[in-house]
């Protein structure tokens, strides 16, 4: 299996097939629970370098991915800002075509999908998605071992989203169906996950026993749910509409009140950063349910065995 992985592209979710994403959850929970033990700290990419470019700021994707290089021997290469790769005006083209002869793999958290699209069309080392508009994979890695660590196999669990239709929303809809899970999305009318990724989330689905149900009521979504996520409501990018869109969300917050309706050991999930007291309280945040650390952390150990499995 890690050899079917070996060479690919991680641009979106969707791009696994649901046995190759159990096998990399395997992968990064057996690296994290080996990590310390006797051999674990070998250094299977030495000699190896991976571009690590960022057009949009970050801090868990940047430093986990910084510090799972290090941990596998792999150098990281760095590209931050308004002055470094693809934000010159240089072709995609051009730019892809020189980077892959210095770097074993492109990480590159940007605006939009297209663009990691059109690098990985170009590109004969691997390129990962660390973010962009409509994708979040590595955190959807991340929050899936989160699940498992906690409840187990993932099928048949009832999967809670309330927020914006975003990069997050259309993730776990994307990872849901692939893992068999019951996924619950609530927005508020007009800020809808994406009508594609929808149709491709339940095409997914349909393969896998999953369900994908779209509502723009809150209560409902989570009503019996084992996990309960949410995520800011204004992305990178939208501060300006942050006035606007906290009005038309008010009703989306999760709180106390609206957990009190998912299942009694249900999960709160958040990729973070949080705007504490907007999309969620600081009683949820900080309460038993909630392993919003956990998911951080994951980052890290998903990151690593994504590298692994990819540069084998
Ligand atoms: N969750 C997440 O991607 O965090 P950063 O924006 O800090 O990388």
């Amino acid at each position: 299996m890690t050899d079917v992985l070996k060479g690919r592209d991680l641009l979106s979710l969707a791009d696994l097939s649901s046995t190759e994403l159990s096998h990399l959850l395997d992968v990064a929970g057996s690296q994290k629970r080996a990590w310390g033990l006797a051999g674990s700290r070998s250094h299977p990419l030495a000699g190896k370098s991976i571009a690590l470019i960022f057009q949009k700021p970050s801090m868990r994707t940047l430093v986990s991915f910084e510090v799972a290089c290090a941990r596998l021997g792999a150098a990281p290469v760095l590209l931050a800002g308004s002055d470094t790769a693809f934000s010159r005006g240089e072709s995609v083209l051009d730019t892809t075509k020189v980077l892959e002869r210095y770097v074993d793999a492109i990480v590159i958290r940007t605006f939009s999908q297209s663009m990691v699209e059109e690098i990985a069309e170009h590109a004969r080392v691997p390129v990962v998605n660390a973010l962009t508009d409509d994708h979040h994979p590595c955190q959807g890695l991340a929050d899936l071992l989160t699940i498992r660590e906690h409840k187990g196999d993932l099928s048949g669990l009832r999967f809670a989203y309330v927020g914006d239709g975003n990069n997050m929303a259309h993730t776990y809809m994307l990872g849901g169906a692939l893992s068999g899970m019951n996924v619950s999305v609530a927005t508020p009318v007009g800020f809808e996950p994406k009508a594609e990724i929808i149709e491709q989330s339940r095409s997914i689905a349909r393969s896998t026993g999953a369900s994908i149900t779209l509502s723009n009521n809150p209560a409902h979504a989570v009503a019996g749910a084992d996990i309960v996520a949410t995520d800011t409501w204004a992305s990178m990018g939208q501060e300006s509409e942050h006035a606007s869109r906290l009005a038309a969300f008010e009703t989306f917050r999760v709180d106390a009140s609206l957990m009190a309706k998912a299942a009694p050991d249900a999960l709160f999930m958040h990729c973070l950063p949080a705007h504490r007291g907007e999309e969620v309280t600081d009683e949820v945040m900080d309460g038993p349910q909630s392993v919003i650390y956990d998911e951080a952390e994951n980052r890290l150990h998903a990151q690593k065995a994504l590298l692994s499995v990819l540069l084998g």
